[in-house]
C-alpha cells in the first residue's frame, strides 16, 4: 500500500488536535531525570524534540507522588522544580509543530522501600508479586533487576488521598503545558492491581465485584477530567497482561465495562497494550470488536506492531492511532522511515535506561536520499 493511500498516513483528530498522520510514540521509560528531584531536563526536551514528528507523543511514565516511584531516576510530576523541568519538555516539543501527553503513574506495589526511605510499597491487598523492578544499587552504582517485597494494603482514607495526588498531578501537567494526561492504567501498575481480582481481595467497596474493582479507575479518571477536562484525560490498559501477577480470569469483562464508562465520560481516547515488550497473548478479533462496540471514541493501539500489521487494525476500525515503542529509540524520525520505506536503525539495550546522552540524543535523522518506493519497513536493520 502507498503512503498516500495507507491509513497510516491520513489525518485524524484526537483531543481537538488535528494529527496529520496516524504514527504515535509510545511511552518509554529512559530513566535520565535530574538527581536528587526526579526532574526532567533539558536533555529529555531534546530526545522529546527529536521525535516530535510523532503524531502524538506519549511521554515516559512520570510519578504522581513520592509513594508512586518505583524505579531509579524516573521523572515525577508533582514538585515544582518538576513541573520547570517538563516546560522545558513541553515547549521544546510544541515548537517543532508537536503534540505531547504525559504519562501518569503509581507503581504500587511494583516498587521497594529504598525509594521510601524504608517503609514497603503500597496496593489494594497485601499480595506480593512474581516480578521485578529496575534500581540503582546504592552501594556499586549499577542497575539491576530487583524482587519487590510483600505490599502493605492501602486504607480507604489513602486510596482518596491517591486520587487526589492524580488531580493534583493533572493541573501540575497543565502548568507545564502538555495537551493531556494519560493515566497508566496497565501494565501491572496500581490502577490495574485495583482492576484484578489476583492482585485485589479486599472486601470493602474498592474489591470484590466488578463495579468495586473499577472504582479506583473511574474515581481517577473523574477527578482528572473534572481537573483540565475529559478531552484531555487518557487511559492506557493492559487487557491480555498476564505477567506481573496479572492473570486474572476477570479482566476482559472488567475493562469492557470501564470502556462505556470511558465512552460515556467522553474521555481523549483509550490506549490499549497488546504486547509490554514480548509478553502477552494476541489480541482476539472477538475482543477488539467488543471494545470498538462500546467505546467510540479514538482506540491507540502498542505492541509489537509493523506497517502492515497497522494498517490491517486501522483499516478494520479496531483502532484510530498505532503507537510504536522500540522503533522510536533508533529511530527518531520514524514516521518518515515508514512512509518512505527507509531502513531502520536498531537500537543499543545496555543504554535504555538511565546514562547519559548516549544511546539517547545521538540517533541521527536520516540523512540519505529516500529509499525506492518498492522498498518496506522490514526489508533491512542497520546498525546506527
Ligand atoms: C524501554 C521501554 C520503556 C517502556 N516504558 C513504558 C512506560 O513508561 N509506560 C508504559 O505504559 N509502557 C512502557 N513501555 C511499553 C511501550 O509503551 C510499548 O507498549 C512496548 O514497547 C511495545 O511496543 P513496541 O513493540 O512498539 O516497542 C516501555 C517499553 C520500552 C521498550
Amino acid at each position: 500500500m502507498s503512503s498516500s493511500t495507507s491509513p497510516l498516513f491520513q489525518p485524524v483528530v484526537v483531543a481537538g488536535h488535528a494529527l496529520p498522520h496516524r504514527v504515535a510514540l509510545a511511552p518509554m521509560t529512559r530513566a535520565r531525570s535530574t538527581q536528587p528531584g526526579d526532574a526532567a531536563n533539558a536533555m529529555m526536551a531534546q530526545y522529546y524534540a527529536q521525535r516530535a514528528s510523532a503524531a502524538l507523543i506519549v511521554t515516559e511514565a512520570s510519578q504522581i507522588s513520592p509513594q508512586g516511584k518505583g524505579y531509579s531516576f524516573t521523572p515525577g510530576i508533582y514538585s515544582t522544580e518538576q513541573v520547570v523541568g517538563w516546560r522545558l519538555v513541553t515547549d521544546a516539543v510544541h515548537a517543532k509543530g508537536g503534540r505531547i501527553f504525559v504519562q501518569l503513574w503509581h507503581v504500587g506495589r511494583m516498587s521497594h522501600p529504598d525509594f521510601h526511605d524504608g517503609a514497603l510499597p503500597v496496593a489494594p491487598s497485601a499480595i506480593p508479586f512474581d516480578g521485578q523492578i529496575w534500581k540503582v544499587n546504592a552501594t556499586t552504582g549499577v542497575g539491576e533487576m530487583v524482587q519487590c517485597p510483600t505490599p502493605r494494603e492501602l486504607s480507604v482514607d489513602e486510596i482518596r488521598a491517591i486520587v487526589n495526588d492524580f488531580r493534583r498531578a493533572a493541573r501540575n501537567a497543565m502548568d507545564a503545558g502538555f495537551d493531556g494526561v494519560e493515566i497508566h492504567g496497565a501494565n501491572g501498575y496500581l490502577v490495574d492491581q485495583f482492576l484484578r481480582t489476583t492482585s485485589n481481595t479486599r472486601t470493602d467497596e474498592y474489591g470484590g465485584s466488578r463495579a468495586n474493582r473499577l472504582r479506583f479507575l473511574r474515581e481517577v479518571v473523574d477527578a482528572v477530567s473534572e481537573e483540565i477536562g475529559a478531552e484531555r484525560t487518557a487511559i492506557r490498559l493492559a487487557p491480555f497482561l498476564t505477567a506481573r501477577g496479572m492473570a486474572c480470569p476477570d479482566i476482559l469483562p472488567t475493562i469492557l465495562e470501564a470502556a462505556e464508562f470511558l465512552q460515556a465520560r467522553g474521555v481523549a481516547y483509550v490506549h490499549l497494550v497488546e504486547a509490554d515488550w514480548d509478553d502477552a497473548p494476541e489480541f482476539t478479533e472477538t475482543f477488539r470488536e467488543s471494545l470498538r462496540a462500546r467505546f467510540a471514541r479514538p482506540i491507540v493501539v502498542a505492541g509489537n506492531y509493523d506497517r502492515a500489521k497497522a494498517e490491517w487494525v486501522l483499516s478494520k476500525g479496531y483502532a484510530d492511532v498505532v503507537a510504536f515503542g522500540r522503533p522510536f529509540v533508533a529511530n527518531p524520525d520514524f514516521p518518515r522511515r515508514l512512509a518512505e520505506g527507509l531502513p531502520l536503525a536498531s537500537f543499543d539495550g545496555s543504554t535504555l535506561f538511565g546514562g547519559t546522552d548516549r544511546g539517547y540524543l545521538d540517533y541521527p535523522a536520516w540523512s540519505g536520499a529516500a529509499a525506492s518506493a518498492n522498498e518496506t519497513l522490514d526489508t533491512e536493520t542497520v546498525e546506527a
